[in-house]
């Protein structure tokens, strides 16, 4: 396709209405209309979200589940109400089985250390991939530490995909639990969940996606994707920070040790020893963060009605124009897939040997935001033989225009630095 038939494809949003949705975006950096190209990272909030918080704090605000009052009552109804939206929106048809937690890292973390600690030995071995953000490494890295067991890694091609073909030698009667990540924050790569699922059932490992990415741009129905675990973050699909979610089956999560000890997700306590409460509160000790969790649901309520299919529809669009109009700039390197179908709305590259910290910089300086280092993703950036990479990662709010803004702006640096 040519950048003029790009553009003259319809897209799927109405980008007017929906960038009017987002009260942030209506203004001027450095002089310049902002161009937010750092929602792989975090995503802005739209109004709806934005006052659902607010009016919760004015209105309803009281601790959930134990108080007669009616305040309680409605903080609990809006709170357990958004658990069912997120349900919803994910396609996970039990609630009980969604476990709201801070963000993914804590959700990574509290299966490596409840199932875990409880299935894994020594010898065991753990597979996971070279493209994984920190938060699916370290934890099954201090599993690893604790329990004996081994850590094994899929590599990737050329074009920073995983190399299938060697599951078949890294997944053995050992393997007892395969996480990977849906897609790559670092380079976009939507990687074959469901295959891979297919293949560790088949040698009797659980499976993990770390769904950070893939929640917010991909219509994802969680259950049929046929892994054990999906670990998402709320901050990234249009919600707060600081709330997120754990999707398990319900048998192992049924089975599991609780993670935290405290209030809330008790029965019955006695000085030595207690029993604990049903799923889903089993794992959620203590307050939880439940103007979080009521402004997630708002942000399920508001993805929901913009539709997911849509929103993939319009990236997909919007990273095939990307990659058409940046390979038009000398000097730069794109990392990732070149099929626009096989990458989500992440592009990551270098330019020349200039450091991508100085480029963000400058682009910056134009108004664009983008990010610039490993992206929590250091063996990844080794891989790809770079200190770090700067990266341009688009939402249901980018345009063609913002793509345009940075194409504009990587070629003010191209001059600044005398390419
Ligand atoms: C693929 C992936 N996994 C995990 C995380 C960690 O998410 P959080 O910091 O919200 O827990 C991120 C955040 O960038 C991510 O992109």
């Amino acid at each position: 396709m040519t950048v003029s038939m790009l553009e003259a494809a319809s897209p799927a949003l109405d980008l007017e209405r929906i960038r009017a949705d987002f009260p942030i975006l209506d203004q001027e950096v450095n002089g310049h209309r902002l161009v937010y190209l750092d929602n792989a990272a975090s995503t802005q909030k739209p109004a709806a979200v934005i006052e659902t918080i607010d009016r919760y704090y004015r209105r309803d605000n009281a601790n959930v589940h134990r108080g007669v009052h009616e305040l309680s009552h409605r903080a609990t109804e809006a709170y357990e109400q958004a658990r069912g939206k997120v349900a919803r929106l994910l396609g996970i048809g039990d609630e009980a089985e969604l476990i709201w937690t801070k963000g993914t890292t804590e959700a990574i973390n509290l299966v490596a250390r409840t199932w875990g600690e409880a299935n894994i030995r020594a010898g065991d071995e753990i597979l996971l991939s070279v493209l994984e953000h920190h938060s699916n490494l370290v934890p099954w890295q201090l599993l690893a530490q604790r329990t004996g067991a081994r850590l094994r890694f899929l590599d990737l091609d050329d074009q920073g995909r995983l190399e299938l073909s060697r599951v078949d030698d890294l997944l053995t009667e050992r393997t007892k639990l395969v996480s990977i990540s849906h897609i790559s924050n670092a380079l976009g790569t939507i990687n074959p969940v469901s295959h891979i699922a297919e293949m560790a059932h088949a040698v009797g490992a659980v499976m993990l996606v770390d769904g950070a990415q893939s929640a917010p741009h991909l219509p994802v129905d969680v259950p049929s994707l046929g892994a054990d675990f999906y670990a998402f973050s709320g901050h990234k699909m249009c919600g707060p920070t600081g709330i997120g979610g754990l999707w398990g089956r319900r048998a192992l999560l049924e089975a599991m040790p609780p993670f935290h000890g405290g209030g809330d997700m008790i029965d019955y306590v006695e000085l030595e020893s207690s029993t604990y409460a049903p799923l889903p509160l089993k794992f959620e000790a203590g307050t939880p963060h439940i103007a979080g969790a009521i402004g997630l649901g708002a942000a399920a309520d508001y993805l929901a009605s913009v539709g997911r299919d849509n929103i993939l529809a319009h990236e997909r669009h919007l990273m095939a124009y990307a990659l058409e109009r940046m390979a038009e700039i000398p000097d730069l390197v794109l990392h990732g897939p070149r099929d626009p179908a096989e990458r989500s709305g992440v592009v990551s590259f270098t330019l020349a040997d200039v450091h991508p910290h100085d480029i963000a910089t400058i682009l910056d300086g134009e108004g664009i935001a983008v990010r610039a280092g490993h992206h929590c993703c250091q063996p990844l950036m080794r891989r790809l033989c770079v200190p770090a990479t700067a990266r341009a990662s688009f939402y249901l709010y980018t345009g063609t225009d913002d793509v345009d803004r940075l194409v504009d702006g990587l070629m003010k640096a191209r001059t600044m630095f005398g390419l």
